[in-house]
């Protein structure tokens, strides 16, 4: 029987999603992203190499997998460019098993001039967005005023092009009477459309019901996490797109009929990168252990990660929003030499206890249960019958708090670091 998953992001992203979709990929004859862009980071570690993937979906190094870049992603073909040649000269040759969709939206220099633009004018209430031209790009989307891949194959590009940028320029020069786009940085997008040009570029929603009608198997790559997600996150910190598990329905053309398993995966604690409420963040030494022990440094801006104990009211509403079937823990490893650990099991605000996630989190203050912590160093387990008992108990209160059973803990960034319960 075919079927088709999805594996996404629970928290503020970089929960780990690269690792768990390199993994698995062996399970899977597609892999495809449905939304994002190059503002996502997903890393990969394997034989003693690193691989940071923006665009690009993480089941790129198995040649037998197809990857596909879905209708709901935003593409900027320069650091597309980059990403390719990155692969061609680790030797992969990734023309090979990749294919975009036609729909999907091109990210020009004038809405990363945008982006920078807005952020500036927000002052000390910035998204703290990764500047990639993310938001802009979505906003001429929904605006009915973007440019697709398809249109890099029209004879109409240029003129299209400059009506799109002068647009831009005019609003920028609103904000900012001086900017400017850069000449080189027009120039590098220019000459990187031949490359998406070389590319097979095609109705990847044909590509995708074609494999589902010949019982092939896909998995939905998800980028961010739920709490970004532009309906349900953190808003206004949020960013532009539905990063929850129906936007793999409108991301890639698939009926949601098809979807078997949502797989939801998360950090054994919490990370933010950028501005916004974080209500179980440690501003103290103990936050700064775990940014230490986890290396918590962003894997697109290399911006420090904000670090706290894990949140289970909002990995509840995440589980929720989200319809998770299986949940997966990330970065368990980073816990290890904690005496006692915390989790958030309420909110209080205004002196009434929460259990649920209120529209503005910026008024709540976590309420925690204590477990005890494990000292063992866990990184180099390769079965789930040496789980230390902390770390079992640990496990299970998750479990019974979200009562959504966890398939997989993982243990370290390398692909044997992976603990099948
Ligand atoms: P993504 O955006 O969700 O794919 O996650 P990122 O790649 O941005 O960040 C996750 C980071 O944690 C990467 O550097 C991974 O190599 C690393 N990582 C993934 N799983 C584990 C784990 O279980 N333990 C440790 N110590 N690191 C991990
Ligand atoms: P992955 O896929 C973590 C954050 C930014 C900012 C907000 C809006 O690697 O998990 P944007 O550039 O989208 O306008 O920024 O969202 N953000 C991420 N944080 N991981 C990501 O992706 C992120 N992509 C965007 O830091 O706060
Ligand atoms: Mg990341």
């Amino acid at each position: 029987m075919s079927h088709t998953d999805i594996l996404l992001g629970l928290q503020w992203g970089d929960e780990g999603k690269g690792k768990i979709v390199d993994v698995l990929s062996q399970n899977y004859n597609v892999v495809a992203r449905f939304q994002g862009g190059p503002n996502a980071g997903h890393t990969i570690h394997f034989d003693g190499k690193k691989f940071v993937l923006h665009t690009i979906p993480s089941g790129i190094f198995r040649e037998e997998c197809q990857n596909v870049v879905g209708n709901g992603v935003v593409i900027d073909p320069v650091r597309f460019e980059q990403e390719i040649t990155n692969l061609r000269s680790a030797g992969y040759q990734p023309e090979r098993n990749l294919r975009i969709s036609l729909r999907a939206h091109l990210i020009l220099p004038s809405h990363r001039l945008l982006d920078a633009a807005s952020e500036k004018a927000k002052g000390k209430e910035k998204i703290g967005s990764t500047l990639r031209g993310i938001g802009p790009t979505y906003m001429d989307k929904t605006g009915r005023n973007g440019l697709r891949v398809g249109d890099v194959f029209q004879a109409d590009f240029d003129q299209k092009y400059q009506r799109l940028k002068l647009k831009h320029l005019d609003i920028v020069r609103s904000l900012d009477p001086s900017a400017q786009i850069d000449p080189i940085e027009e120039n590098d997008f220019f000459s990187s459309l031949d490359n998406l040009r070389s590319l097979k570029c095609e109705n990847t929603e044909y590509f995708l019901n074609q494999i589902q009608t010949q019982g092939e198997n896909i998995l939905a790559e998800g980028a961010q996490g739920t709490l970004l997600d532009v309906e349900f996150g953190t808003y206004p910190f949020v960013t532009s797109s539905n990063t929850t598990a129906a936007g793999a329905c409108a991301g890639l053309g698939i009926s949601p009929r098809r979807i078997n398993k949502v797989m939801g995966i998360f950090k054994a604690y919490t990370t933010r990168v950028g501005s916004g409420p974080f209500p179980t963040e440690l501003l103290d030494e103990t936050g700064q252990k775990i940014r230490e022990q986890g290396a918590e440094f962003g894997s697109t801006t290399g911006r420090p990660r904000r670090c706290g104990w894990l949140d289970l009211v909002a990995l509840n509403y995440a589980v929720m929003i989200n319809g998770v079937t299986d949940l997966m823990m990330m970065k368990s490893d980073v816990l290890s030499g904690f005496d006692d650990l915390q989790l958030c099991t309420s909110y209080l605000q205004n002196n009434s206890s929460l259990s649920e996630l209120p529209m503005d989190l910026a008024q709540v203050v976590p309420q925690y249960d204590t477990l005890p912590g494990w000292n063992t160093d866990l990184t180099n387990m390769t079965k789930a019958n040496q789980i230390p008992p902390q770390l079992l108990g640990y496990i299970r209160f998750i479990e019974q708090f979200t009562s959504t059973p966890i398939s997989l803990v993982s243990v370290g960034p390398g692909r044997q670091q992976t603990l099948f319960l």
